[in-house]
């Protein structure tokens, strides 16, 4: 049975830079309370003009192939993450197959918000190792800007999340001990209206009536908060537990950045050293869906994920849904 191990990653961040001092000339709040609750000093805003996000996941994956010394025709098949589509039907694989130019291959799309990239890469994972494709592009990629109450009444969500794509490359390999080790997927539906978006919506009736709290995210912060402190250490110990390792064995932890509250919370319950756990929420934000794979791009260019390492991703949010992925770097 052959492995996956991921050839090539890229991100792309759109151009526009919104400081905490941006936000409080839009809505009551300070730098001083956002850094505080959540580690953010910036995050950037999509051009509307330009960008979108499957053409925001189309330069990042392009990056990727590229990294990985590939072209878009050597795709078999694409994996689409993302919780703000350019439509809300079709998603945003079938835009990105166009982009690419690439011929009529598959396209899935993924909508398990900040979950999202790692359940794509095990959905990926899967159809690498049953021997169905041998290259599959996973992208995340979230416009967060267009679709947030950026008044007071939406402080609490606007301020946290930014916009961005990552994508990775997975491909087939025979060495038994390189590449993805193992996926742990989860979900608590029962906590599906803790952190969501409601129009447009199949079971609505006020289609058209533009209610904030309906076409607006809305989170209950400290509940999410707690369950995700609980979550990502449970998560992770389950991959090492898995593959026989302990938390001094991993070289890089990747978690969602979702606040730098909840990863610094992380790292003291799991007794990690600061260069274990890799963090850059405090420029981009909260990206979603496109967190992980920025981070694990980023923190590949700075030469912080090696020929070797033991790398661990692992993500918590809406649904609730929560994963992990181990990979022998
Ligand atoms: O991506 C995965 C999913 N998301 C997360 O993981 C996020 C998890 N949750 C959080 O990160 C935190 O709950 C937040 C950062 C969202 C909020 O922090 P908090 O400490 O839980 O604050 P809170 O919502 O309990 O609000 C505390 C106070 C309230 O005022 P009162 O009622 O105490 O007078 C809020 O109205 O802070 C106020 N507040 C703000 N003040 C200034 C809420 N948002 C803001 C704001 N600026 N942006």
């Amino acid at each position: 049975m052959p492995n996956s191990y991921i050839a090539g990653l890229g991100h792309y961040i759109p151009e526009r830079k919104v400081t905490n001092k941006d936000l409080e000339t839009m809505m009551e709040t300070t730098d001083e309370w956002i850094v505080e609750r959540t580690g953010i000093n910036s995050r950037y805003w999509a051009d509307l003009e330009k960008d979108s996000t499957s053409n925001m996941g189309t330069r990042a994956a392009l990056k990727a192939l590229e990294n990985a010394d590939l072209k878009p025709e050597d795709v078999d098949f694409i994996i689409f993450c993302t919780l703000s589509p350019d439509y809300n039907f079709p998603g945003g694989g079938v835009l990105v197959q166009e982009q690419l130019n690439i011929d009529t291959i598959g396209a899935l799309d993924i909508r398990n918000q900040c979950s999202g990239f790692l359940y794509g890469i095990s959905v990926a994972d899967q159809f690498i190792k049953s021997g169905m494709y041998k290259t599959v592009l996973v992208i995340g990629s979230e416009i967060h800007s267009s679709g947030l109450d950026k008044t007071t009444r939406g402080r609490n969500v606007a301020v946290i999340f930014g916009d961005g794509a990552g994508a990775a490359v997975l491909r087939a390999t025979d060495k038994p001990d390189k590449g993805i080790l193992s996926t742990h997927l989860h979900s608590q539906g029962k906590f599906a209206e803790e952190l969501m978006v409601i129009e447009p919506s199949s079971i609505s009736i006020h289609r058209t009536d533009n209610i904030p709290e309906r076409i607006y995210p809305v989170m209950n912060g400290s509940n999410v908060f707690k369950h995700a402190v609980t979550r990502f250490p449970e998560v992770i110990m389950e991959a090492l537990n898995k593959n026989g390792y302990t938390p001094s064995d991993i070289n890089l932890l990747i978690p969602h950045q979702a606040n730098l509250r909840i990863s610094q919370f992380i790292q003291k319950t799991m007794k990690l050293r600061d260069d274990q756990v890799y963090n850059n929420i405090v420029t981009y934000g909260n990206t979603t869906a496109a967190s992980v794979p920025i981070a694990l791009s980023e923190a590949w260019q700075k030469g912080l994920v090696k020929e070797g390492d033991l790398i661990c991703l692992a993500a918590f949010g809406s649904g609730f849904t929560w994963a992990s992925a181990l990979i022998r770097w």
